[in-house]
């Protein structure tokens, strides 16, 4: 049995091609997922395979992400796999992070080192490589600037036509310089970030373009990696818990079947717990969490946060985040604009820094070890989504004092660091210093 794409709802699980192009079940409407025959044979020699890779100057094997093929094997043929060696991301400590969230000790593994700064291109890289495989010419996204970002670069890379579509005036400027820059058709749609993914959804299919969203199934396989690369810098023990942001709900899925999958063959023995952490503002999943009827989102019509990167009310996929959820025993938090800003500049204190929907994942740390969630003493894995340099403006304000939320209340500088402005002499250079 080759790969197939098959319909995620446990009712229906309708199977198609590999090649399909389509996002949704043609049957139900529900999402799809790859699947592959069962290999667990074969995947006992895999942890030295890959291991072997490292030291390999082949395109391919320098990837974060193609090291791992066997385990996202729905290519058949590796020559239209684009790699800019995205993957290969840190694992660091911080210790005043840990200090911080209530832990002894937490690692953080930084996606903000990939090639456009963020975890997209573990994804991104899959997503393109498919449409080289389907012969398409045009692929396009809708984001909140951190897909656009990764997909305009991948794209070019690939030699097919980036369009992308953003919310105009929501997105950071670095990430709309990221998509100027390598060449994207931008388009600027006067909405948010759910009204604009459903127009495109219609106009996609009219104008023959390849979609690059999170709904694609193959930007799910690539975003598996992650936590793959993450288990082999652990020499595959696996973490208490594993705590990510969550927006359009695509990681969390990507997380939640790697784990299942890494299980299935026999990579890992058991499950670590997920947390997802949201913005209070733009927190439909976790209001979905906590409500007694799970079966139906209920989306926020006017998604608010300074994080732009997880402004969502309405995640597309939520049936499989609530399924990764559940399976793994995890919970969904939510968290304030001031403690996401304060947990954002304690990590920038750690020196590793990163921009604010990742700091989403220490705030919420915080929040569930106070709770008695998460034990003091845990194996805690958070993961930064994306690179510091993102959203320099959000971190200018926050250090002078200038920072407000979207209700127009002035966020407290807690861990304020302001520039100082000082006369070219040397003796009130020397005062200031002493
Ligand atoms: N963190 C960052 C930095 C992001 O850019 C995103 C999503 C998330 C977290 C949430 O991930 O959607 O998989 O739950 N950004 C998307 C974009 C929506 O368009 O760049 P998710």
């Amino acid at each position: 049995m080759p790969a197939e794409l098959v319909c995620f709802a446990e009712r229906c699980r309708a199977r198609f091609p590999i090649t399909e192009i389509a996002y949704n079940c043609p049957h139900c409407g529900s999402l799809l997922e790859a699947v592959y025959p069962d290999c667990s044979g074969a995947a006992a020699s895999w942890k030295s395979l890959w291991r072997n890779r490292r030291t390999s100057n082949a395109p391919l094997d320098q990837s974060g992400v193609w090291r791992y093929r066997e385990f996202i094997p729905f290519l058949d043929d590796y020559a239209h796999a684009v790699t800019l060696r995205e993957g290969c991301t840190p694992l660091l400590d911080g210790r005043l992070a840990a200090s911080y969230g209530g832990l002894d000790g937490l690692a953080f593994k930084h996606q903000g080192f990939n090639p456009t700064g963020s975890f997209k291109d573990n994804g991104m890289t899959c997503g393109v490589a498919q449409a080289v495989r389907l012969g398409v010419k045009r692929v396009a996204c809708v984001s909140t600037g951190n897909t656009s970002a990764s997909m305009a670069a991948y794209a070019s890379a690939a030699g097919l036509q980036p369009v992308i579509f953003i919310p105009h005036g929501n997105i950071s400027f670095g990430k709309l310089a990221q998509a100027l820059e390598y060449g994207a058709r931008t388009l600027q749609v006067e909405a948010n970030f759910d009204q604009i993914l459903a127009l495109v959804r219609q106009i996609a299919e009219k104008l023959d373009i390849y979609l690059l969203n999170s709904i694609n199934p193959f930007r799910i396989e690539g975003q598996k990696t992650i936590m793959l690369e993450m288990m082999d810098q652990r020499d595959w023990r696996v973490p208490d818990w594993v705590v990510l942001p969550g927006g359009n709900l695509g990681n969390i899925s990507a997380f939640g079947k790697a784990f299942r999958e890494m299980r299935q063959l026999g990579l890992i023995d058991h499950l670590p717990r997920l947390a997802v952490i949201q913005a209070e503002g733009s927190a439909p999943f976790y209001d979905l969490f906590h409500s007694s009827d799970r079966a139906r989102l209920q989306a926020v019509e006017h998604p608010e946060t300074l994080a732009t990167a997880i402004k969502i009310g309405d995640p597309v996929s939520w049936p499989k985040a609530l399924h990764e959820i559940s399976t793994s025993s995890g919970v969904v938090e939510k968290v304030s604009e001031q403690e996401i800003a304060d947990a954002k500049a304690i990590i920038g204190r750690c020196g590793i820094g990163c921009e604010p929907a990742s700091a989403a994942t220490l705030a919420g740390i915080r929040k569930l070890t106070h709770a008695g969630v998460i034990a003091h003493d845990a194996d805690v894995v958070a993961v930064l989504t994306g690179n510091v340099l993102k959203d320099p403006d959000y971190i200018h304000r926050y250090h002078t004092g200038n920072l407000h939320s979207p209700g127009g209340t002035r966020l407290k500088s807690t861990f304020g660091n302001a520039p100082e402005l000082l006369p070219a002499e040397a003796d009130r250079i020397i005062a200031s210093l002493r």
